[in-house]
């Protein structure tokens, strides 16, 4: 299939070319469009063959559920059967920007979307251009990330293209997301609101709102980390494999070079994905991406996917991550590095 490609300005974006995309949309066909955090693969949420074409489209599993993007609070009523109090104070705060809100569903939506739990996922992005095109297109609209399943997320039109050009009827280029992890998803319909996946709301800023948050037990870090790392724990893993060293700065420094240096010896091409303060002091045969200055979460976050799908056109044999403090945005870059190191972690 031929893969069209349309170019809007993120702040003034052609309402006319956006409608092009809408009805696409509204056809049933698969457009990508940019959002603050990720760019997204959408289609029409309450149509079942649309959103099924997703998951062929991805290689996604179909029993993992998809977010339904609206364009207004006020078309939450019409997917969620229920608010609780505390979704609707994080909605208050929080909408439009990268939260998911699960709440129960109603019976219009798909079991396709929900792979058929009786909850949904649901947010308003920030996003001009994705509130316009949700707008246009008059619906609902089912949205994982835009990449093919297990790979990094994209983060630019690019991105998009590299992974799925070619399945798709169509990608907006608005040029990079902002935030550049994707969004906080936080299940509402526990007693106390449960953070399933840490995003661009951080922890800290949901307990501003809520007082007090559950954590799903699988983001617990060390104690929670499988002990049999396998396939099934693959997600956002760069060509090589990435071993991701976890400890406080000056260790962590040490440990890193000691790996870089042993494998260097062994003749392998390393690459490294470390901090500006680091970056200077590994040997220059090392393909160093830079994320940013450490304690810079925001910027680290920003340039994380970027950084792990560098390698995809240089190839190395072994990439090494450094880690960060969970703080902040910190924390769902830990999360997401985690996973693209299929949780092989160096730590002390
Ligand atoms: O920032 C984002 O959220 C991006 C952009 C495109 O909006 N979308 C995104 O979608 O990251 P995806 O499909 O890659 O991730 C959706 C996450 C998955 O972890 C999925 O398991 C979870 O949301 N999810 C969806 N529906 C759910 C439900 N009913 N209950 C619990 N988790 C759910
Ligand atoms: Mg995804």
């Amino acid at each position: 299939m031929h893969t069209e490609y349309f170019k809007v300005d993120p702040v003034k974006p052609d309402l006319e070319i956006l409608a092009k995309a809408a009805a696409m949309l509204q056809q049933g066909r698969l457009v990508a469009f940019p959002t603050e955090t990720v760019y997204g693969l959408g289609a029409n949420g309450l149509n079942e063959q649309a959103v099924k074409a997703i998951f062929a489209a991805k290689g996604r599993p179909s029993d993992n559920p998809l977010i339904l993007h609206i364009d207004a609070v006020d078309k939450l009523t019409t997917l969620a059967a229920h608010v609780p109090p505390n979704a609707a104070a994080l909605i208050e705060r929080y909408w439009p920007g990268p939260l998911t809100i699960v709440v129960k569903r109603q019976p219009i939506v798909p079991d396709v979307v929900t792979g058929g739990l009786d909850t949904v996922a649901i947010r308003l992005p920030s996003s001009l251009v994705a509130r316009e095109l949700i707008r246009l297109a008059g619906v609902p609209i089912a949205a994982p990330s835009a990449n093919t399943s297990g790979r990094p997320s994209p983060t630019t039109a690019q991105a998009v293209l590299a992974d799925i050009e070619g399945k798709i009827a169509a990608v907006i280029d608005a040029g990079s997301c902002d935030i550049g992890v994707e969004s906080t998803v936080v299940d509402c319909t526990t007693p106390v609101p449960t953070l399933l996946r840490p995003g661009g709301i951080t922890y800290e800023m949901l307990v501003e709102v809520l007082g007090e948050v559950e954590v799903d037990p699988t983001l617990a870090g060390a104690q929670a980390i499988p002990k049999s790392p396998g396939m099934k724990y693959t997600h956002y893993a760069p060509a090589a494999p990435l071993f991701l060293v976890e400890s406080e700065p000056v260790t962590a420094a040490r440990l890193i070079k000691r790996e870089i240096d042993q494998a260097l010896a062994t003749g392998k091409t390393v690459g490294a994905i470390v901090s500006a303060e680091l970056a200077d002091s590994l040997p220059p045969e090392v393909r160093t991406a830079v994320y940013g200055r450490r304690g810079d979460a925001t910027v680290i976050a920003a340039n994380l996917y970027e950084n792990l799908r560098s390698f995809d056109n240089a190839p190395v044999d072994v990439i090494y991550a450094e880690g960060l403090a969970e703080k902040g945005l910190g924390l769902a870059v830990m999360n997401r590095l985690r996973k693209a190191a299929g949780y092989r972690i160096i730590r002390e």
